[in-house]
């Protein structure tokens, strides 16, 4: 299985607030990073860890730590949406970033930019990006991931279309696909419907 369905009643609970189209930009930036933050979590429930022991006032206690590099990497540009969520959890995790952008009329998208950090062979990586339509944004930006070295990547998207979870799994069974919502299809301009529209347009007011 390499799709993990989130049904935590919070982030149904904020994607709701950002499927409606009454939401303005300023609560849909809001929800955004309140339900990114809650499936990150999600997504990283297996991180590996090492025992430590702490001093606390009253003496020793025994805990975990994380003992892994974890790198972030947004689509741009709605995954950046997500990146201060995911920061806010793993402060100290590098970040990457790719730059796709879907045509207009094809839906077929192009990269613009690309910046990795080195070593992506001894890191986690959680890709983000809201939105996983026909699945051409994801296997680009996996296929990238993948020839740098990466070979644990779990991938984190708010809402999906069977489309766009069919074409990762087919291209990239080993990736973990984190999401609350596969929603029922792909309209002819290849948006998911219901979905929420479009994301990065809802996210910075680009209407
Ligand atoms: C959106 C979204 C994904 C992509 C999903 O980005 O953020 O990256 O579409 O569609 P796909 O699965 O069919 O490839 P878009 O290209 O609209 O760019 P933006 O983030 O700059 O708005
Ligand atoms: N990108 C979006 O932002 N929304 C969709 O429905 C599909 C692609």
């Amino acid at each position: 299985m390499s799709v993990f369905l989130v049904e935590h009643p919070l982030v149904h609970d904020a994607l709701v607030t950002l499927r409606d189209a009454a939401t303005p930009p300023e609560l849909f930036r809001r929800m955004a990073v309140r339900i990114s933050l809650l499936l990150a979590a999600e997504a990283t429930r297996d991180l590996p860890a090492t025992a430590v022991t702490v001093t606390t006032p009253l003496g020793p206690a025994d805990g975990r730590k994380v003992s892994t590099d974890v790198v972030v990497v947004p689509v741009l540009r709605a995954g950046l949406g997500m990146l201060d969520a995911v920061l806010e959890l793993i402060p100290y995790a590098r970040v990457g970033h790719i730059g796709l952008q879907r045509d207009e009329i094809t839906a077929v998208a192009s990269q613009y930019y690309a910046k990795l950090p080195t070593r992506l062979d001894r890191s986690v990586v959680v890709m983000i990006d809201p939105m996983l339509a026909t699945g051409g944004s994801a296997v680009a930006a996996l296929d990238l991931l993948m020839r740098a070295g990466s070979h644990d990547i779990r991938m984190i998207c708010i809402v999906a279309a069977p489309e766009g979870v069919r074409l990762v799994e087919q291209h990239h069974p080993e990736v973990r696909i984190y999401t609350p919502a596969i929603d029922r299809e792909l309209n002819a301009h290849k948006f998911i419907v219901p979905g929420l529209g479009d994301f990065g347009d809802r996210l910075y007011g680009t209407f």
